[in-house]
């Protein structure tokens, strides 16, 4: 398969098409991202990888970070993850309260804001440092140390952030939080802070494509099912209310974020990040879903 050359045409397809989405504008500091950057690089588990585009400068990689929260928490959690949140797709609003109150501060999934700011609460539990333990987790998935946050972008959704804090007290007051609402949401607004290029999305993320396994230093992460889970909840639940429409277009494993990117995973292949910042109305990035539809349609089977 020349994943190269079909990243090309899929890419000269796309850059054409005319895309009426927004940027994000309700982290003020993300506001100031330039809508027409487009990049893509695709990793495969067992050969060179392959970019075009901007796919070589950094943007915010917001929710997709929640992959990596799940991972950090999944890879050696004992006890029961799955008392404190569930793992259904919830058909709503990453950042819908709606259900959190009907089902009393037990998340729908951890790829959700709900879901995830409940993994940031297991991580303060396990660990004195965990902003240091987090970046450091990142920088060893990525194999690259230069992995950093955004400090403005941090400030800004910790300044703003007024849903989350919302979603935070909800969980709170239905005792699904064992630390400070302003603790938790540190970690939280921390890691949704993380650069990344779409070349360094796509090989931090390779590990989901590999079985757990790092490509490169033969790391196990996660165990094979514990791997395999991961991938089924970004398969359901990746992109909340338009889920189905991913996997219906494109058919893979997947996450997005409100920075304009997204990771695709096809198992045992590949790890595919694209970056494009105008957004649609369920916070998913046009041209970004349209180019992973036009690289699956033109691969082939996805599994
Ligand atoms: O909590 C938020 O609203 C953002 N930090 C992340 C949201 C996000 O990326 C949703 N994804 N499409």
């Amino acid at each position: 398969m020349d994943y190269n050359k079909i990243i090309n045409s899929a890419y000269s397809t796309i850059k054409l098409i005319e895309n009426h989405g927004n940027i994000a504008t309700y982290i003020p500091e993300l506001a100031k991202v330039d809508p027409l950057k487009f990049g893509v690089f695709l990793q495969p588990i067992n050969k060179n990888g392959c970019g075009v585009g901007h796919f070589n400068e950094r943007f915010s990689i917001q929710s997709i970070s929640k992959i990596l929260l799940l991972t950090l928490v999944y890879k050696d959690v004992k006890s029961d993850l799955w008392k404190r949140m569930s793992f259904e797709p919830s058909g709503d609003a990453f950042n819908s309260l709606v259900q959190l109150e009907v089902e009393k501060g037990i998340p729908r999934n951890p790829l959700i804001n709900a879901g995830a700011i409940v993994l940031c609460d297991i991580l303060l539990d396990l660990y004195s440092n965990p902003k240091k333990v987090f970046l450091d987790f990142v920088r060893k998935l990525a194999a690259n140390n230069s992995i950093d946050y955004n400090t403005a972008i941090y400030k800004s959704e910790k300044e703003t952030g007024f849903t989350n804090y919302a979603i935070a007290y909800m969980i709170k007051s239905n005792k699904n939080l064992k630390n400070k609402v302003d603790d938790v949401l540190d970690l939280y607004f921390y890691a949704c802070a993380i650069e990344m290029t779409c070349e360094e999305l796509s090989n931090t993320c390779l590990l989901f494509a590999n079985q757990g396994v790092i490509v490169g230093s033969d790391e196990r992460i996660l165990s094979k099912s514990r791997n395999k889970r991961v991938n089924a909840i970004m398969q359901t639940c990746g992109f909340y209310d338009e889920a189905g429409q991913f996997a219906f277009k494109v058919g893979l494993p997947g996450k997005s974020g409100v920075g304009g990117g997204i990771i695709a995973i096809n198992p045992n292949k590949y790890s595919v990040a694209v970056w494009s910042p105008k957004l649609n109305i369920k916070g998913n990035s046009v041209k970004g879903m349209k180019f992973l539809e036009l690289l699956t349609n033109e691969t082939g089977s996805v599994f």
